[in-house]
Formats: C-alpha cells, sequence, structure tokens
C-alpha cells in the first residue's frame, strides 16, 4: 500500500517534469543558432584579427553563411545576436527606445558625456537630436556651403602638398567641424584642441584601465581639458548672444533655442557632451570616405574622366575662379555623389554597431534575450550580390537611379530614429573638397598595395602616399 502510494506521488510530477525538458528545449531552440566560442573570450579575438587585417567583411561573411541571417555568438565577454539582411536591417532601424538601446559601454560614455545623443532614449533623445538636427539638416546647412568652401580653400592653400592623403583629410575634417560646429577661430586654442580631441578619440578604442600612464587615463585627463574649453566657448557665445551678435555654429544655435516656457531647450551640459560627439563621431568617418575616395579615383580612370567633366562645367559656370561654390553647385555634382555612394558602399566607415536588447525581443522565429547585445553589420548588405550585382567591383554607374534600391540596403548611416545627422555635413564637404581636388590636381598613388586596418574605423597604415601634380586652372 504504502509503496503504491509513493509510486503515484512520483508518477503524479511525470507530466510537470516533461513540460520543465519541453519547455527548455523550446526555450534553447528559440534563441538563434551559432556559438559562444571561448569562454568568456568568445569570438573577440577572431573579430579583432579580422578587423586588424581588414577582413572582417569575410569573417562576418563566413558566418552569415554558417549560421544564417540571424546567429548568436559572444563579443567583449556578452551574448551577442549578429543580424544581416534587408529584413533584419530593418527590424534595427524600425525598433524604438523600449527595445533596442544604443548606450555605448561606460567607458565611452565618460569619454563623450552622459549626456550625449547615444545615451539618451524616448523624449531626451528627441528633444536633443530635434536641436541638433535644425542646425544640421539641409535646409540650414545650404547656408553654410560658403562657410565649408572657405575652409576647403584655406585647407589647401596651407597644408595640401601632400605625400600622405590620410593625415591631410583628418586635419580637413577637425577644422571644418571646429568651424562649423564650435565656431573656435584658427590659433592656439585650435591647436591645443585638436591634440586634446585625438586623445579624447584614442581612447574610445583601448582597454579601458584608468590608472595612472594609462591610454584610457591620457584620454579621460584630455577629456576634462576638452570639456574646460566647450564651457569657455559656451560663456563666450552666449555674453555675445546677449549684446545681440549672431553666430553662425552648432554651439550657438543651440544656445540660441528655448522650450515653450522660454527656459534653454538644452543644458550647458547637454551642449558639452553633443559637441563632442559631433566630433568623435564626424572625423574619423568622413575622412576615411575622403581618403578613400582619393585611392579609387586614382584607380579608377573613367570615373575621373566623368568626375572632372562634371566638376569642370560647375568651375567653368563661375564668373571668376576665386567666387565660392553654392548650394546650387553642391545640387549639380550628381555623378560625383555617385561615386561618393559607391565609396561608402564597398568601404563604409563605420562596419557594424552594437546594441543592447532591453527586452526580450522575437525576431524571426527566434528569441533574443533581455540584455543581450545585437549587432548589426553595413558590410555584409552592402556585398550581398543579389542586391548589388558583382559587388567586389567599384561602379558609381549602379546608383544612377537610387530611388529605385530596395529600402534598407544602403545603410552606412544606419536608418530610423537614430540615422545619422551628420549625413549631409559628410555629403557637402565630401563634394565640395572633390571639387578642389579633381579641378587643381593631378595624382597618382604610390604603392600598389595600401595597407588598410580597423581600429574600428580604417586606417591606412601608410597613410596612403601619393604624387601630386597641379593642373593648369580650368578655362571654358
Ligand atoms: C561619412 C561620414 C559618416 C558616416 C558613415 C556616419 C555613420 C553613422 C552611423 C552608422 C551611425 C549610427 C547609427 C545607429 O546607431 O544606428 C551614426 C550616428 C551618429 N552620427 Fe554619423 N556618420 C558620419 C558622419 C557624421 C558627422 C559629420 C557627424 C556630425 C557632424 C555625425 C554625427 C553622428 C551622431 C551625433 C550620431 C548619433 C545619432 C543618434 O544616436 O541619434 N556623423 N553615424
Amino acid at each position: 500500500m504504502e509503496s503504491t502510494t509513493i509510486l503515484l506521488w512520483v508518477l503524479s510530477f511525470v507530466p510537470l517534469v516533461i513540460l520543465m525538458i519541453k519547455k527548455k528545449r523550446i526555450g534553447e531552440r528559440r534563441v538563434p543558432p551559432g556559438s559562444f566560442g571561448i569562454p568568456l573570450i568568445g569570438q573577440t579575438l577572431e573579430l579583432s584579427k579580422a578587423m586588424r587585417s581588414d577582413t572582417a567583411e569575410e569573417w562576418l561573411q563566413q558566418r552569415a553563411r554558417k549560421y544564417g541571417p540571424i546567429s548568436k555568438m559572444s563579443i567583449f565577454g556578452k551574448p551577442t545576436v549578429f543580424l544581416t539582411g534587408q529584413a533584419y536591417n530593418k527590424f534595427v532601424f524600425s525598433s524604438d527606445g523600449k527595445t533596442l538601446s544604443s548606450k555605448q559601454p561606460a567607458s565611452v560614455s565618460r569619454l563623450m558625456g552622459e549626456k550625449n545623443l547615444f545615451q539618451t532614449i524616448g523624449e531626451d533623445h528627441r528633444r536633443l537630436r530635434g536641436a541638433i538636427l535644425s542646425f544640421l539638416k539641409p535646409e540650414a546647412l545650404k547656408q553654410y556651403v560658403g562657410m565649408m568652401d572657405n575652409e576647403i580653400r584655406l585647407h589647401l592653400a596651407q597644408h595640401w602638398h601632400p605625400d600622405h592623403v590620410e593625415p591631410l583629410m583628418k586635419t580637413l575634417t577637425f577644422n571644418m567641424i571646429c568651424t562649423l560646429m564650435f565656431g573656435i577661430e584658427r590659433g592656439e586654442r585650435r591647436e591645443t584642441f585638436v591634440r586634446l580631441f585625438k586623445e579624447v578619440i584614442e581612447g574610445t578604442f583601448v582597454a579601458p584601465i584608468n590608472l595612472p600612464f594609462t591610454r584610457f587615463n591620457r584620454s579621460i585627463r584630455a577629456r576634462s581639458e576638452v570639456g574646460a574649453i566647450i564651457r569657455e566657448v559656451i560663456r563666450e557665445k552666449r555674453a555675445k548672444l546677449e549684446k545681440g551678435e549672431k553666430g553662425h555654429d552648432l554651439i550657438t544655435s543651440l544656445l540660441s533655442m528655448c522650450d515653450e516656457d522660454g527656459l534653454p531647450l538644452l543644458s550647458d551640459q547637454e551642449i558639452e557632451d553633443n559637441c563632442t560627439v559631433t566630433m568623435v563621431a564626424g572625423y574619423d568617418t568622413t575622412s576615411g570616405l575622403l581618403t578613400y575616395l582619393v585611392k579609387l579615383i586614382a584607380e579608377h580612370p573613367n570615373v575621373y574622366q566623368l568626375l572632372l567633366k562634371e566638376q569642370e562645367e560647375i568651375a567653368g559656370g563661375k564668373k571668376e575662379a576665386s567666387d565660392p561654390l553654392t548650394w546650387e553647385d553642391i545640387g549639380k555634382m550628381k555623378y560625383t555623389w555617385r561615386t561618393g555612394t559607391e565609396a561608402l558602399r564597398m568601404y563604409p566607415p563605420i562596419l557594424f554597431v552594437f546594441k543592447t536588447a532591453l527586452q526580450d525581443i522575437e525576431v524571426g522565429g527566434y528569441v533574443i534575450p533581455k540584455g543581450w547585445q545585437v549587432l548589426w553589420t553595413t558590410c555584409i548588405t552592402h556585398l550581398d550580390g543579389s542586391i548589388y550585382p558583382d559587388p567586389h567591383k567599384f561602379n558609381p554607374s549602379r546608383f544612377e537611379d537610387q530611388a529605385a534600391m530596395p529600402p534598407h540596403t544602403f545603410i552606412p548611416f544606419g536608418g530610423g530614429a537614430r540615422l545619422c545627422p551628420g549625413n549631409e555635413f559628410a555629403r557637402i564637404e565630401t563634394l565640395a573638397m572633390i571639387h578642389y581636388l579633381v579641378t587643381r590636381f593631378t595624382w597618382k598613388l604610390c604603392l600598389e598595395e595600401n595597407t588598410v586596418s580597423r581600429e574600428p574605423m580604417p586606417v591606412f597604415k601608410q597613410g596612403l602616399p601619393i604624387r601630386l601634380n597641379s593642373r593648369e586652372p580650368y578655362k571654358a
């Protein structure tokens, strides 16, 4: 009798155990396929190695071939879901601040500032982004084409006797952001600012060990000096505004904005952190695009000829050679921007972006558990032969009808609520610089092989050496 009771008692648990095993299996099956690799290390070293040898695209492609467009891996000790393809790009770009967060690791946000755009979500993100975009949107930027033109001419006159392209493109991009975003004049303060900013940017890619004399510690100290300079500039711009003087820079624009109660729309800390983020986000990206363009134009004489024709027509329309480029001129640079677009497709300055799942997310029949990282890439979509036939061929003409491109397939600037707000700024700067380069110079590459490493932005190891010759000024 006693043994029968025990048996019945045990049997009564069987359905529960079966249910638990089944639930566990479903849970396991619903997490995307893939492997976490070696404990703690995961795929971090493999990916870093591929980045250093500029083969990250192939490494990611192999993973997508092996496990499909959604798979799991482990990067920086965190479980990560790697997504690729049009449908998953759409999923990332249409997600809101409640599902995916763009927050950076604590070490990076310490350098960029807690109030920077990447850190914010919801209403705060909308308010800050709206304020920055009111300066960076095309309708606003078109009044700054003349200032950009002036910056490029100064740059060419002072620096453009290059043997190495990459450092010069960085100088140009830095000066452009300094003039238009910060409104800081050339001189000692700007020089100090360049040095400090470079130190801050370097700190975003190193081990975050904050001990005296570490790289990261130097970056933190540089960030606090950058902050002091920006705060000083804010005080100066505010004083000017109070005297009724106008300014043509992002800081002045942000200081002038008020909410419906007439109070400042942004705090000084928000202005400081978002000026810092525009420099960090805009510096290596735009200079990387320009450096690649110089290389690609040299390697493709047919493209150069078409660019030259377009740019000479624009130069020929000027009364004087000293007349600056206008917004209308930028609008005529259709083939030139196709070239820029093709360069961004093949060599996107940002290969991938990490986000974090803020809740369990169901996508493609799988679950991305809360707290996991989500890794979306630009490069795999851009090299997909079913979207871009012969994807490794540099062919600007493929963008003749960009409106006909399927959505979410050209994504160097991301998409959705987080679409890069600096994309138009980068486009105008690139077009204006290419105008002056092709109309004033010809150049040849010095090396057959230029080694590129991703750190994580592209770095030309030899700096892209070229031989430059001046051209006769254009005569109609
Ligand atoms: C060729 C040049 C550039 C490329 C390829 C590029 C690309 C990107 C990408 C992929 C993102 C991330 C989107 C995401 O998180 O999903 C981004 C965000 C951002 N970029 Fe750019 N960028 C460029 C230039 C610039 C410039 C010139 C500026 C500033 C003037 C800038 C400011 C920003 C900011 C502030 C964000 C954060 C947006 C947000 O979270 O709402 N970028 N960019």
